[in-house]
């Protein structure tokens, strides 16, 4: 039997994340003796977390908010993924000392699934903070022709333009929120994803989704119980919609995976995902 090993979720605030439950269920289903735990860590004490955790001997760390991008600096080598996005979200203890990746964009891509068409396709991005750059990485990676980022604050969005157009060969171009009401925008859109948090205050992004092609897959970050208002205009305009729950569920996999090298147990995570109330497809 292996050694048992311990995992954890460090951010703050953290009190909320599921990771734990959708770690642990993945433990006990591969017969792994390990066990994962959230940890409050703010941004001034992550140095020191991250020395202790390595000289504990754990088996792996996510970071939340606020964390990503401050250890940035704080780890040893970053994964391509990782720089490309400018944020860590799964660390790995190697003999040489910490990688930092981040499993965010591809969890979102396998979180897609065979959904929608990417390549060659136009997508839409609302928002623009850390959650819309590894959906950005995503998108270049999944082969999109053309991004178009929307967001509150113009600036940030044309700073993620720039950043965008390094990723590879993709068009991006910025809108501002009201454009989102205009059909050119959206009249070719394959996915339209909204990355804000206004959703997890019950607000609305000011969008008409009926101007989107029939098949475009509107997409919400956004995870729990119940739609956010996005997504039911999505669905009240009969488009198909997909929230978070998805991304969190794959994100974590990889970490699982990068982690321990056996394969995730999806079925178990998911199942352990909606007792906490989440709604998975
Ligand atoms: P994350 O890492 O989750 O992406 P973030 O970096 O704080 O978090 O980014 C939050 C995103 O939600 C930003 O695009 C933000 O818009 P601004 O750049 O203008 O701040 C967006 N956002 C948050 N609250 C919003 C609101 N009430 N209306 C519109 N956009 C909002």
């Amino acid at each position: 039997m292996q050694d048992a090993r311990l995992f954890g979720v460090l951010g703050d605030p953290v009190d909320h994340s599921l990771s734990p439950a959708m770690h642990n269920a993945a433990f006990r289903a591969t017969g792994l003796p390990h066990l994962y735990l959230r940890y409050r860590v703010a941004p001034t004490e992550l140095a020191d977390a991250l020395h202790e955790a390595r000289q504990l001997g754990m088996g792996g760390l996510n970071l939340t908010v606020p964390l990503k991008e401050h250890a940035l600096p704080l780890v040893d080598r970053l994964t391509p993924e990782a720089s490309r996005i400018g944020a860590v979200n799964t660390i790995v203890f190697e003999r040489k000392g910490l990688l930092g990746d981040n499993t965010d964009g591809r969890g979102f891509l396998r979180s897609l699934g065979r959904r929608v068409a990417l390549r060659g396709g136009h997508a839409v991005l609302i928002g623009a903070g850390g959650s819309a750059r590894a959906v950005a990485s995503a998108l270049v990676s999944g082969g999109v022709r053309r991004i178009s980022i929307a967001n509150r604050t113009p600036a940030r969005a044309t700073a993620l333009a720039k950043r965008v157009e390094t990723f590879g060969s993709v068009h991006v171009d910025v809108l501002g929120l009201s454009d989102l009401r205009r059909a050119q925008p959206l009249a070719e859109a394959v996915l339209v994803v909204n990355t804000t948090s206004v959703g997890l205050a019950n607000g609305a992004v000011p969008i008409r989704p009926g101007l989107t092609p029939r098949r475009c897959v509107f997409v919400d970050l956004v995870y729990g119980a119940k739609p956010t208002p996005f997504l039911r205009a999505a669905t009240r305009a009969g488009r198909p919609t997909l929230n978070g729950a998805g991304m969190l569920l794959h994100q974590g996999a990889l970490a699982f995976e990068a982690w321990t090298r056996h394969r995730a147990p999806l079925a178990a995570m998911a199942r352990a995902l909606r007792a906490e109330g989440l709604a998975i497809p």
